[in-house]
C-alpha cells in the first residue's frame, strides 16, 4: 500500500503545529506529541526516500512567516538551524559514533563535547556591528526572521553594547533563547491574574506572545531574560572551542546557558543529562533536555550540517511529563480578584514523582475551545509549573451522557451573583470568603504589607474562625488575642510574633500599600508608578481619568479600574477602616527622611543583582530621589553593565559614579 497519504497527513499536522507555534506563540500539540510526529515522518521518509518533498518539514526549519505580519523581516546572515532531538540513550550513542566516524577517530582518540541545558524558550538572533546591537530577529523560517529589535532591546540582561575594551568583531550574530524564569513568570501571573491580555498559560507561551507584542512598553514590564548559546555569522573573530565562545560571550556581558559542562565521552553526556533531569525543578528556568556540542570549532566545521541540523550538536531531551487520566468533574475556583476559573478534578495519577489531582483549565473560553468534559479521558502535562495542564482530550471515549461543561450560575464559594467580562467570569461580592483568603494573603505578602506569619494556611484558619471577616480585620487582631490563642497551633510565641509583625506593618510605603489593596490590573509596578506620580493616597484617590492616564504605564483599563475602585462606597469604607486601625501609607517621596536624603540617583545600564526599579525603590526608601536623566542636580550615577551615553555625560560633569558592587556596598553600609 502506498505510504504517500500517511506522509502527507503527517506533514499537514506538523505544518499546522509549526504555524501555530512560530506565528501565534502556541500550539495544540505538546512538544512530545510534536516530536513523535516528526520522528514518524522522518522514519517514513528514510524508508521511502521517494516520498520526500522539498517542502517537507524534515527538510527545513520553522514555519513560513505570517503574511502581512506586523514586523519587517530580514535575512539571517547564517541560517538559523535546529537540532536533532533525541529521546533515548541509544540515539545519542549512534549520533556520537557517527561524529567520531566522520572525523575518522580511532578508539583511543578523545572527542570533547561541550554540554549545556536545552532551554525551553524562544530563540532569537542578535546582530552586533563593531560591538553595538543593530538588530534582533526571531528565528522565522530559519532563513529570514522578524525584526523584533524594539522588543528585544527591553530585555535587561541583553547587552546593547558589548562590554570590554574591544576590538569587537565587525559583525557577529549572537544566538540564544529568550526565557522567563519560574519566579518571574509566577510574579507576572500574580500581577496580571485577570488582565485583558488573557491568562498566561506557561512561561514559554508567554515569552512567545510577549515578543510579538507591538508595544515595547508592555514588553518591558515582562520579566524576560536572554541566554546566549551560539554564534551564527561572525567576521573579525575566531573561536577555537565552544568553551572559549561561552567565555567570550560572558566577558561581552551576555548570560550564557548554565550549568555548562565538558564531557569527555558518551557516558559523560548521558550522566549530565540524567543529573540535570533530576534537578530540573530546582532550576531557575524551564529546560527540556541538554544540548551537547563538539567542543572544537575546527571539528564542527569538518562535520558540517545536513539541510536542517548540524552533525556536531545534538539535543537529548528529558522524559516528557505526560500522563493519561480521567476527569472526575469540572469545578470552579475563585481567585483573589474574584475571577472564577474552571479546574478539572482528576482521578489521582502519578506524574514525574507527584500525585496530580487537579489540572488548570485557565478560563471558560479555553475550556469551551478544548471541550473538556466531566468523564473525559485526557492527557495532562506538567511543564515545570506546579499545576499541570490538560493538553489533549480523547472524545472517542465519551459516553452518551457526556455534556459540555458550563460556568456555574453562582459563585462556588459564596453563592453570590456572577458577572461575565471577556474571557472571565467574576464574583463581585467583596466579602466572598474565597476572595477574602486570597486578598488577605496578598495584603500580607512581602511586596505589600510584609506581614510574616500570615500565609494561606493561617489566613484560612482565621477566616474560618471568623476572626477575619474583612481585610481590615487583620489590623484589629490585637483585640482578639484571647480568641487567637484558643485556635489550634497558635501558641503564645507565635501569637505575640504575629501581632508584633502586624503592628510593624502599619506604615507601609504607598506603593506597597497600593499593591496590597489588590485593585484589579494594579500590580506591583503600576502601584510603584502611581505612588511616585501622586505621592499620597488622597491625591491618587481624587485623580480624574485624564490625570491617571498621564502616568507612565497607566492605560485605559488601569485608569478605569482605579476610578471604579475609589468610587465604590464599600472600598471607601475599607480605606476608612484601615485608617481608623492606624494604617497610614507613607508618602512616596520621603525626602529628608533617610540616610540618603539630599542625594539624587540616576541608574544607567543593567545590574545583575537587582532590577533598576528595585534599585530606585531602595534609594527612595532611604530618602534619596531617583531621576531619569543626567543634570546638575544629580549627585550619584550608578553605572551597570553596558552603561551608555548617560555615563559619558556623567563623567563630563564629574559626578560621583558607582559601579554595581559599589552601589550594593553603599546600600549595605546604611
Ligand atoms: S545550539 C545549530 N544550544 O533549541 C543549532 N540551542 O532545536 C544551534 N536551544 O533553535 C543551537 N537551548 O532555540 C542550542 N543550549 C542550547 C539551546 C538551544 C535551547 C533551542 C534553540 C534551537 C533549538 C534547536
Amino acid at each position: 500500500m502506498s505510504q504517500e497519504p500517511r506522509a502527507e497527513d503527517l506533514r499537514r499536522q506538523i505544518r499546522t503545529a509549526d504555524e501555530q507555534y512560530y506565528n501565534r506563540g502556541h500550539s495544540d500539540l505538546t512538544d512530545a506529541q510534536y516530536d513523535a510526529l516528526f520522528v514518524q515522518l522522518r522514519e517514513l521518509e528514510a524508508a521511502h526516500p521517494e516520498l520526500i518533498t522539498p517542502d517537507s518539514p524534515t527538510q527545513r526549519v520553522g514555519a513560513p512567516l505570517p503574511k502581512g505580519g506586523s514586523f519587517a523581516t530580514f535575512p539571517h546572515l547564517a541560517p538559523m538551524g535546529s537540532l536533532d532531538s533525541l529521546m533515548a540513550a541509544d540515539e545519542v550513542r549512534a549520533f556520537v559514533e557517527r561524529a567520531r566516524k566522520l572525523l575518522e577517530l580511532g578508539a583511543e582518540d578523545a572527542l570533547t563535547w561541550s554540554c549545556e541545558p536545552k532551554l525551553d524558550g524562544v530563540s532569537a538572533s542578535l546582530l552586533y556591528e563593531h560591538g553595538a546591537l543593530v538588530r534582533g530577529l526571531s528565528r522565522g523560517d530559519g532563513e529570514r526572521g522578524e525584526d523584533l529589535t524594539r522588543n528585544l532591546k527591553t530585555i535587561r540582561n541583553l547587552p546593547l553594547q558589548l562590554a570590554g575594551p574591544g576590538p569587537f568583531p565587525t559583525r557577529i550574530e549572537v544566538r540564544g533563547e529568550v526565557i522567563m524564569t519560574r519566579q518571574g513568570f509566577a510574579a507576572l501571573q500574580q500581577r496580571e491574574e485577570t488582565s485583558s491580555e488573557g491568562t498566561f498559560r506557561n512561561a514559554r507561551n508567554t515569552v512567545a506572545g510577549t515578543l510579538k507584542l507591538l508595544d515595547p512598553r508592555v514588553v518591558k514590564r515582562r520579566p524576560l531574560d536572554f541566554l546566549a548559546f551560539a554564534v551564527g555569522f561572525v567576521e573579525g573573530r575566531e573561536f577555537a572551542t565552544h568553551g572559549e565562545l561561552r567565555e567570550q560571550l560572558t566577558a561581552w556581558g551576555f548570560t550564557v546557558a548554565a550549568p555548562g559542562r565538558t564531557a569527555a565521552d558518551l557516558d559523560a553526556i548521558l550522566a549530565f543529562r540524567d543529573e540535570l533531569e533530576a534537578r530540573r525543578d530546582e532550576m531557575p528556568y524551564e529546560m527540556d533536555g541538554v544540548v551537547a556540542k563538539v567542543d572544537r570549532t575546527d571539528l564542527q566545521a569538518k562535520l558540517g550540517r545536513t539541510s536542517r541540523t548540524p552533525r556536531w550538536a545534538l539535543a537529548y531531551k528529558f522524559a516528557p511529563r505526560l500522563a493519561t487520566t480521567r476527569v472526575e468533574r469540572i469545578g470552579a475556583q475563585v481567585g483573589r480578584t474574584g475571577a472564577v476559573t474552571p479546574v478539572a478534578h482528576l482521578e489521582p495519577t502519578e506524574l514525574a514523582g507527584v500525585t496530580v489531582r487537579n489540572a488548570s483549565l485557565h478560563n471558560w473560553a479555553l475550556l469551551a475551545e478544548r471541550d473538556v468534559r466531566a468523564g473525559d479521558v485526557v492527557e495532562i502535562q506538567r511543564a515545570g509549573d506546579v499545576i499541570p495542564e490538560v493538553v489533549r482530550v480523547f472524545p472517542e471515549h465519551r459516553g452518551p451522557d457526556s455534556r459540555p461543561a458550563a460556568p456555574p450560575a453562582t459563585c462556588p464559594a459564596c453563592d453570590g451573583p456572577l458577572q461575565a467580562e471577556g474571557k472571565f467570569v467574576y464574583c463581585s461580592n467583596l466579602d466572598c470568603p474565597a476572595q477574602l483568603v486570597g486578598r488577605v494573603v496578598h495584603l500580607a505578602g512581602r511586596r505589600a504589607f510584609d506581614i510574616e506569619g500570615l500565609g494561606p494556611k493561617q489566613v484560612e484558619q482565621l477566616v474560618q474562625a471568623k476572626l477575619v471577616t474583612s481585610v481590615e480585620d487583620v489590623f484589629d487582631l490585637r483585640q482578639k488575642e484571647a480568641q487567637l490563642l484558643e485556635l489550634e497551633r497558635w501558641g503564645k510565641t507565635s501569637t505575640t510574633n504575629l501581632l508584633k509583625q502586624i503592628d510593624n506593618s502599619r506604615r507601609p510605603p504607598l506603593q506597597r500599600f497600593l499593591n496590597g489593596l489588590g485593585i484589579r490590573h494594579v500590580g506591583e509596578s503600576t502601584a510603584r508608578d502611581l505612588a511616585q506620580h501622586f505621592g499620597t493616597l488622597d491625591k491618587l484617590s481624587a485623580a480624574t481619568n485624564a490625570e491617571l492616564l498621564a502616568v507612565d504605564g497607566v492605560g485605559d483599563e488601569v485608569a478605569a479600574a482605579l476610578i471604579e475602585f475609589f468610587a465604590s462606597p464599600k472600598n471607601q469604607a475599607t480605606l476608612a477602616a484601615l485608617a481608623a486601625s492606624g494604617v497610614e501609607p507613607q508618602a512616596a517621596e520621603r525626602i529628608g527622611e533617610g540616610p540618603l536624603s539630599g542625594r539624587v540617583f540616576v541608574f544607567t545600564g543593567g545590574m545583575s543583582s537587582m532590577s533598576r526599579d528595585d534599585a530606585k525603590a531602595k534609594v527612595e526608601a532611604l530618602g534619596a530621589k531617583a531621576a531619569s536623566g543626567i543634570s546638575k542636580k544629580v549627585t550619584d550615577v550608578v553605572a551597570g553593565e553596558d552603561a551608555g551615553s548617560k555615563l559619558e555625560k556623567a563623567e563630563k560633569l564629574g559626578l560621583r559614579i558607582l559601579d554595581e558592587a559599589a552601589f550594593v556596598a553603599l546600600l549595605e553600609s546604611l
